[in-house]
């Protein structure tokens, strides 16, 4: 049975109405969202190699606990630091993983890591120890030699000592990012336990691939749980260099109005907002998905200014996925406008 909270978004039937059309109909026509009260935290144990602004790896717990039981394969077409795929490993929630992401050198890093774990363990430590007493120029000629050659290693270097680990490319397509003097990036003994673990979960049960997304949704079958967090928004469609080519509004519901069609589950993290201030477009009610947002703290600027305006992700959900078996709970709002820091209370937690 259908969870009671997904009435009121427009059913299966009104879907269906919608199908017959070839472009998908895109209405401004917001949904109202349900507020989840579950307190998202990351899950103890869950290795997590890559370093990655934007990593999802907070909220991987609360993702997970949303499959559908049953699911076979997870397929991550934006996979950055891959934190969804390695929580449902964790929580033994798939067995099969197809893991994408278009910039192809966090993908050889990810080979590696899957394949050759003690290879790339090794030349991390290596490379962490020679940076002692030399730390600054150290990162300097390993970025450099990176912007050569591309090694993995060196990859996963600069992730571990950049600021905010954040991927930065200039118009040449070189990596730019400075490196955070206040760490040394992760000792060689943590990043090996967490590439070990990562290769355990991962070894001989995924498809490692570097193409665009839409290449990927090309091969999902129903049965598969497709997980899509893509760019945000307002970077990707101004900024085009070699490993992003951003991922156009329209494009992207296209690509989800076809996964409804072949009934395929999927979850999308997708837009945000700070108190009332929400941050890119909403996904068209006409797909027919459930929004839940999910309480995710002051932002730092909130925090700086003094005020206390709540950050909340969102998450659209397929109509294959029921909230209700999730065991997690969401209530309805009845409007943005209606939001005070009252209703923002969390008061439960999820269970796996
Ligand atoms: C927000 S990040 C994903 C973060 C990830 N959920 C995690 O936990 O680390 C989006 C990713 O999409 C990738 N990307 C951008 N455009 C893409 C495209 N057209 N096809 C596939 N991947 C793309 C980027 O390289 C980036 O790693």
């Amino acid at each position: 049975m259908r969870e009671p909270f997904c009435t009121g978004h427009p059913s299966d039937g009104a879907y269906a109405e919608h199908r017959a059309q070839t472009i998908p109909f895109v209405s401004d026509h917001a949904y109202t969202p349900l507020m989840s009260i579950a307190v998202p935290k990351p899950l103890a144990g869950v290795p997590h190699p890559i370093p990655y602004q934007g990593s999802k790896r907070q909220l991987a717990h609360y993702i997970v606990s949303l499959f559908p039981v049953g699911t076979k394969r997870l397929v991550e077409p934006f996979a950055g630091s891959a934190a969804v795929s390695l929580a449902a490993g964790h929580m033994k929630r798939v067995g099969h993983w197809t893991i994408n992401d278009l910039h192809r050198p966090l993908m050889d890093l990810w080979t590696e890591i899957v394949r050759n774990p003690d290879e790339i363990s090794d030349k991390y430590e290596s490379l962490w120890k020679a940076q002692l007493g030399d730390e600054r120029a150290y990162y300097d000629r390993v970025r450099d030699r990176f912007n050569a050659h591309h090694h993995p290693e060196d990859f996963l270097y600069l992730l571990a000592r950049c600021v905010k680990a954040a991927v930065r490319y200039n118009t040449r397509g070189e990596f730019n990012n400075s490196p955070d003097n206040r760490r040394l990036g992760a000792v060689p003994d943590t990043m090996r336990r967490h590439i070990m673990g990562a290769s355990a979960l991962l070894k001989g049960k995924s498809s490692l691939l570097s193409v665009d997304y839409r290449e990927v949704l090309g091969s999902a079958k129903p049965g598969d749980l497709v997980y899509m967090d893509p760019p945000y928004q307002g970077v990707v469609d101004t900024q085009n260099h070699r490993y992003r080519h951003g991922v156009s509004f329209d494009d992207f519901v296209a690509a989800l109005d076809g996964l409804r069609r072949k009934g395929i589950a999927f979850i999308v993290s997708y837009d945000g907002r700070t108190g009332t201030k929400r941050y890119g477009r909403s996904l068209p009610a006409s797909l027919g998905l459930t929004h839940v947002e999910i309480p995710a703290g002051r932002s730092t600027q909130a925090t700086l200014l003094g005020r206390d305006d709540s950050t909340f992700e969102s998450l659209y959900l397929s109509p294959e996925i029921n909230v209700g078996e999730a065991r997690i709970l969401v209530r309805r709002l009845i409007s943005l406008s209606t939001i005070s820091d009252a209703t923002m209370k969390p008061c439960l937690t999820l269970s796996n």
